[in-house]
């Protein structure tokens, strides 16, 4: 990766092809160390309030990081699947959830299971648009809805894409522990993506890891039409946690869709 200084900030050239390989590591909880086990634990009863859930229903948590959602997930059914790319998220996962559930090393455009497996697909904070082009985004939409059942559920737990698009150039710092981490945020309005390099250092200024993430900021609209041609109809959407509803200034877009056909 080729970074350009300016004006003492870090800007990168090129963004990396597959920056999500990179990304999600050991440092996922330190960065962000506010989506945590407790807000999970809000999110999973938000969601079971709205999904019928018994413990045969087969759940598949889609990107599921260390595995904050699982534990919840699995006091209500027996048969709860993660699914993640990185194999040190997997490694917290597994040892935080102990037989609770299957965790899987695999990537969404790829899943090892059968079409129609499962009666919920949960996607929760922002694990979607991270591929360069639509297509390839699309597939991604696609891949998830084979292998969920007919009239199963797709949770999706998005950025509000009204709110991003209003995002300013911004720099921030914060210290968690004894590391300070470091954020560039800021709108590619050519590619319709909201990028951000994230630093970690230690207290001496060591940096210990430097990363790209970039998201591509697709409308509601945009979505609801993907996923109609994907069999998906969406239900109900929700701007938080607390069921708020949808509006331009949400914190989150939370999709709530069932498969159709
Ligand atoms: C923003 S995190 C969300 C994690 C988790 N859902 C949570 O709420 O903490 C996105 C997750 O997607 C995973 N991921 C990224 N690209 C992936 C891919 N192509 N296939 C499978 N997982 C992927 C990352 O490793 C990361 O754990």
């Amino acid at each position: 990766m080729s970074y350009k200084d300016h004006n003492s900030e870090i800007y990168p050239d090129n963004l990396p092809n597959e920056w999500y390989k990179e990304a999600f590591s050991i440092w996922y909880k330190v960065v962000y160390s506010h989506r945590n086990v407790k807000e999970a634990q809000k999110q999973v009863k938000f969601l079971a309030s709205l999904i019928p859930i018994s413990l045969s229903t087969k759940i598949l948590d889609l990107c599921c990081g260390y595995g904050r959602h699982i534990r919840f997930l699995s006091k209500l059914s027996n048969f709860v699947v993660g699914v993640d790319l990185s194999s040190e998220l997997l490694t917290q996962a597994r040892a935080q959830n102990e037989n609770l559930a299957e965790f899987i090393c695999a990537d969404v455009r790829s899943l090892p299971f059968h079409e129609n497996s499962f009666d919920i697909v949960l996607s929760l904070f922002t694990s979607f648009g991270y591929f360069y082009t639509d297509e390839e985004n699309y597939n991604h939409l696609k891949n998830l809805a084979s292998v969920l059942k007919c009239k199963g559920y797709f949770v999706l737990d998005y950025f509000n894409p009204n709110k991003v698009k209003l995002s300013k150039k911004h720099s921030s710092t914060k210290k968690v522990n004894d590391l300070i981490i470091r954020e560039v945020k800021w709108l590619d309005d050519k590619n319709n993506r909201i990028n951000k390099n994230v630093t970690i250092e230690d207290i001496k200024g060591n940096i210990l890891k430097s990363y790209i993430e970039t998201v591509k900021i697709y409308e509601f609209s945009q979505i609801e039409e993907m996923l109609i041609k994907c069999g998906i109809i969406v239900q109900d959407v929700y701007g938080d946690y607390s069921g708020s509803e949808f509006t331009n200034k949400s914190p989150r877009l939370i999709i709530i869709a069932r498969k159709y056909a």
